[in-house]
């Protein structure tokens, strides 16, 4: 049985996990410093890295635990490790990491695009996958609607021009006096609100599938300025409602164009209760199963990491121990 470690530190949070060759998942680990960020309203890079430093040994050593493994000498095919895209100080605790223990078991590594890791997450819970995939990809970081032919065989179609989906939300929320990260809070207050409150733009910019939230925001906080007596739960409800239809129509319009058996939500974004059920209605209409990973797989974690490691290595791909951490690696160059 091939066993593959796992490791991500790309953001804030520090993780670890073991998958085997047929993607089961026999220990994940995920430990966030969120709570020394939450005063700031975003994450502190300096202290990000400075909290993997002290967090990835246990980590590691509890993941490796879990699965059952004894942690000075565990039985593993090889070691996968996020080597961008991220903050440059978090990626170069998790890719020493990965590159000394790989030296000291003497096991292949291999540096994984952690874009590429979120679109492993739907195949962890779906080990019967059927290909092609429409995936929409949406974090803090990032969106992206991605169409794969089959494992580490994607294609970019579209992806914001400007703020990513989280990004929006975590603005939003700042400028409403909510905490960080705010998807969640906007998300819980959407379901106490009217989307009709307030009426809000859906930026299509163009026919082509790339997506755009800078216009969203500023019309939000025009809106609010406008409006002063409008409830919070009315201006969730209206914001999430006009993200959500940009998103919604991109993606079926990415379904009436490409023939896929699939539709996946991945990204911390995807935790969002507007999105999930409107991808679950997109399927239902085009006929197609719905991938909707459970919060712990939408969120960043090793299992993903672990996963696309899987793949790699096992198409006898490593990296050699120079590899540098890539903080603006772009899905769309990994090939
Ligand atoms: O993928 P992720 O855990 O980290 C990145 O790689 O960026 O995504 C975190 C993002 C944050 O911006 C957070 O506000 C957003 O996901 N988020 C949500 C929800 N839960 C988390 N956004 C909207 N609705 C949610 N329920
Ligand atoms: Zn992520």
């Amino acid at each position: 049985m091939a066993l593959v470690l796992g490791i991500e530190t790309s953001c804030d949070e520090t993780a670890a996990a073991v998958v085997d060759e047929s993607f089961h998942v026999y220990a994940s680990v995920v430990e966030s410093s969120i709570e020394q960020h939450q005063a700031f309203g975003g994450v502190v890079p300096e202290l990000a890295g400075r909290a993997h430093v002290t967090t990835i040994a246990p980590v590691v050593r509890r993941a490796l635990l879990d699965a059952g493994l004894d942690p000075a000498a565990p039985a593993l095919s090889g070691v996968a490790v996020t080597s961008g895209p991220g903050l440059i100080g978090s990626l170069l605790v998790g890719l020493s990491t990965a590159k000394a223990l790989a030296l000291a078991w003497d096991v292949p590594y291999v540096g994984v695009n952690h874009l590429e890791g979120h679109l492993f997450a739907p195949l962890l819970e779906a080990r019967d996958l059927e290909w092609p995939l429409m995936t929409l990809l949406v974090s803090g970081g990032h969106s992206l609607i991605v169409y794969q032919r089959g494992p580490g065989e994607h294609e970019v179609l579209g992806e914001t021009i400007d703020d990513a989906a989280g990004e929006a939300y975590d603005k939003v929320a700042r400028w409403l006096g909510l905490g960080y990260p705010g998807g969640p809070e906007i998300d819980r207050l959407a379901g106490e609100g009217s989307p009709n409150a307030l009426k809000l733009p859906v930026s299509m910019i163009g026919d082509d599938y790339d997506l755009s939230f800078s216009g969203l925001k500023t019309a939000v906080v025009r809106a609010t300025q406008a409006h002063q007596n409008v409830a919070l739960a009315d201006v969730a409800a209206s914001f999430q409602a006009a993200l959500a239809e940009q998103l919604l129509r991109k993606l079926r319009s990415s379904l009436e164009h490409y023939d896929v058996k699939g539709v996946a939500l991945a990204g911390g974004v995807a935790a969002n209760s507007a999105l999930r059920a409107g991808v679950a209605q997109l399927a239902s209409e085009f006929g197609l199963v719905a991938h909707l990973p459970t919060l712990a797989m939408c969120t960043d974690n090793a299992a993903m990491i672990a996963a696309a490691g899987v793949y790699r290595l096992g198409r006898g791909e490593s990296s050699e121990l120079n590899l540098s951490a890539r903080p603006n690696w772009h899905l769309a160059d990994v090939s």
